[in-house]
């Protein structure tokens, strides 16, 4: 479902070129839950944008469901991401003009695969499966940060993706709460084949992967 063949980013900078990824071969079958983990730096997030569709590779092929997603123009890129992709990032990234609500629904609404009320039955159904149902209509600077997070999750599943990323998505909540999450994944991953990559520090959460990839230095461990 996901391979990347050699696969690496360099930043250009002022101060020069850093090499963030170095040429990374994985696969990650069809309904997998995998688990990325390395050091800060390591170049986790730095992978899974690639991945994502979300930055483009320096070098190298990713391909999601066969298809080579950095040789798409860039609207079938956009559609491909829409609708088979949900992307957790590491950091905060609601709208802040929208309500909660609407930063769920947008991307079924962009997508036009539901209509608006459906779109928005469906936001209001996963926000509430994430202990947010009373918090629908609040704007993103009038939530915490966990539940800033939660509305981040709900977002990336209303579309239904089949590969689902996750950068760090539980690092901001406690510990029940990052298991109820954890939980949702696992339910989602199993009930709906949907492919799980998550960035963790968390070795606990790592463990219960049915794979871990070790990532230190831009590279793979082996
Ligand atoms: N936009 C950028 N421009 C230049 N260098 C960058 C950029 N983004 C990341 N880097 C560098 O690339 C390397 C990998 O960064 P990345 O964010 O992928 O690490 P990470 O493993 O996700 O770290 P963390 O666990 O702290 O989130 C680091 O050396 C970082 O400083
Ligand atoms: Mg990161």
């Amino acid at each position: 479902m996901l391979s990347c063949s050699n696969v690496g980013k360099t930043y250009a900078t002022e101060r020069g070129d850093i090499v963030a990824v170095r040429g990374i071969d994985l696969e990650v079958p069809s309904g997998q839950f995998a688990a990325i983990v390395g050091r800060s730096g390591s170049g986790k997030s730095s992978l899974m944008a690639m991945i994502g569709g979300l930055s483009r590779p320096s070098q190298g092929v990713v391909r999601v469901e066969g298809a080579d997603i950095w040789a798409l123009p860039d609207d079938a890129l956009a559609q491909f991401r829409n609708r088979k992709i949900g992307f957790v990032f590491q950091f905060a990234s609601l709208l802040p003009a929208l309500r909660v609500i609407d930063n769920v629904a947008l991307p079924a609404l962009l997508g036009r695969r539901l209509d608006a009320g459906a779109a928005y039955t469906r936001a209001a159904r996963l926000l509430a499966r994430l202990g947010l149902a009373e918090r629908l209509d609040a704007y993103p600077a009038e939530i915490s940060a966990g539940q800033q997070r939660r509305a981040v999750i709900a977002r990336a599943l209303i579309n239904a993706p089949s590969l689902l990323l996750a950068d760090e998505p539980t690092s901001d909540l406690d510990e029940r709460t990052e298991m109820e999450i954890m939980d949702e994944f696992r339910t989602l991953n199993r009930d709906h084949a949907m492919t799980v990559i998550i960035v963790t520090h968390n070795l606990r959460l790592a463990e219960q992967a049915d794979r871990v990839f070790h990532i230190a230095n831009g590279g793979l461990v082996k």
